[in-house]
Formats: C-alpha cells, structure tokens, sequence
C-alpha cells in the first residue's frame, strides 16, 4: 500500500534520512518509533508529498509518484494528515474547521453537516461545532484535529505524534480512539511518536528509526521479545523515563 525504498533527504549539510525503507501493508497501523529529531515528521511528509527526498522511491498502491507530486492537492479526501501542531484554524470555528478538507472535495452542505455531527461523535465531543479554537482545551483540540484528519473517510490516515504533550489519561483516549477508528473507517494508518507505550497501544507492526533508517521491525510482542540491543537500548530508556 505505501512503500519507501532508500529515501535519502538532506537539509544543507546535514543528511536526516539516509535509506530508509518500510512498507505498510493494506489495512495496518504501522507506528514509527523514535527519539526527537531523527527524521520522524520529514518522513510523513515525504510519504505525502509536502517535502521532496533527495532521491529514492515512495509508491502508493504500487505506483510509484512523481518528485514532484501533491498528494493533498490530487487526491482530495483520500489521505488524512494529522499534523504534530494539530493546526486547527483559529479564526473558524470547529465546524468550519472539519467542513473545510469537505469542501474542497466539493461535498454538499447537507451531506457535510451529517459528517461533522458523526465525526465529532466518534471522538467524543458532541455539540461542539459552535466553540473557537481558543475555546477548547489542549485535549479537546487534539481530538478535533482527529475529527477532521477522517472526516473525509481517507483510505490513508497519517498521524503526527497524536498524543504528545497530553496528559497519560487524555493519551490513552486519543490512542483508544485511533484504534477504533482505524477499525471502522478501515484505513491504512501511519503513526509517529516517540513513546513506547502509544506504540504498544495502537499498532499493528512498529519499526525503530534511527541514523536515517528503519534499523528494526516487528509487532509489539517481538519487539517487546527482542534481544537486539538498539531496541532493548530504546525500550529500557523510555521504560526508565516513564517511572523517574
Ligand atoms: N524544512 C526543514 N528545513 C530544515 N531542516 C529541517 C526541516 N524539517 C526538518 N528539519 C530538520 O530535520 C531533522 C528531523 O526533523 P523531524 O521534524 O523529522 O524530527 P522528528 O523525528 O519528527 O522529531 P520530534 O520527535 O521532535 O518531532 C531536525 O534536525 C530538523 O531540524
Ligand atoms: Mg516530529
């Protein structure tokens, strides 16, 4: 469904990526697991257009898309982008901000409002389509932004640390979440964070990137299971900062 093969992406003089490959399969939650700063974000934004690798392959659906290529602009509706900042518009209020990826697909009101209504139900938060994002708690607009990542059904949802700076309780409800909605709209989803557990939680199969590379794979049993040293080395730091 998605692959990278050998994506090498550089900013000046510094290479960030540096052959990574994965390939997610139709259906899966696949979590990129890794510290702050190795190339997490630039990935999915590879994988969706908005930054160009330097050079390598990305493939949809076995198609192979062009340098150039604009996955939001061309295919409206078909991938769901939930960006780490969230990136709700302030000056709509939550309904406009889920109505808006519907209407550039040119959806009509009716068929829009039913959408949002459902949307929002599905995270929890019915009857907030009047309220500014200001209005709303760190939470709660983490949970709109959900709502808007699939209010246009994507075959492909791509999450961006969906539960960073939450507190454990609200993490674990995104992460619920994800998982139920991963199970209804039935989408293939990339998830990326640094944190162990949220791993554990939502994904199907997690690979460890690290040196601009997928350096190992697994589901969360193997990776758990795993005598590697570069994943015991990962879980073992974030299992210590998890009771310090
Ligand atoms: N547009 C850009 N121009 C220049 N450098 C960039 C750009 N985007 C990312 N970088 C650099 O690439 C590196 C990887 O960034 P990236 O955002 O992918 O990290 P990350 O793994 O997502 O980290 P975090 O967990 O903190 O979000 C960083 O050193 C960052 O400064
Ligand atoms: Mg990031």
């Amino acid at each position: 469904m998605i692959e990278l093969q050998d994506i090498k992406k550089s900013f000046g003089e510094k290479r960030i990526l540096n052959g990574l490959g994965l390939r997610v399969r139709e259906g899966e939650t696949y979590v990129i697991l890794g510290p702050s700063g190795v190339g997490k974000s630039v990935t999915l934004k590879i994988i969706i257009g908005l930054l160009q690798a330097d050079s390598g392959v990305v493939s949809i659906d076995g198609r192979r898309l062009s340098a150039a290529h604009d996955v939001m602009d061309n295919r409206p509706g078909e991938f769901g982008y939930l960006f780490q900042s969230g990136a709700l518009i302030n000056w709509l209020n939550v309904y406009d901000n889920l109505a808006l990826p519907l209407r550039h697909a040119r959806v009509a009101e009716n068929e829009i409002a039913r959408r949002v209504k459902e949307k929002l139900a599905m995270v929890e938060l019915d009857g907030v389509e009047k309220m500014m994002p200001d209005e709303l708690s760190g939470g709660m607009k983490k949970r709109v932004s959900l709502a808007r990542t699939i209010v246009t059904e994507p075959r492909i949802v791509l999450y961006d640390e969906p539960t960073t700076g939450l507190d454990p309780i609200v993490s674990d409800k995104i992460n619920r979440l994800i998982v139920s909605i991963q199970s209804r709209i039935r989408a293939t989803s990339v998830v990326v964070t640094h944190d162990m557990h949220n791993a554990m939680t939502v994904a199907d199969r997690i690979g460890l990137i690290d040196e601009g590379r997928i350096i190992a794979e697994g589901t969360p049993e193997e990776m758990m299971n795993s005598t590697d040293e570069r994943i015991r080395g990962f879980i073992f730091a974030t299992t210590l900062k998890a009771t310090s």
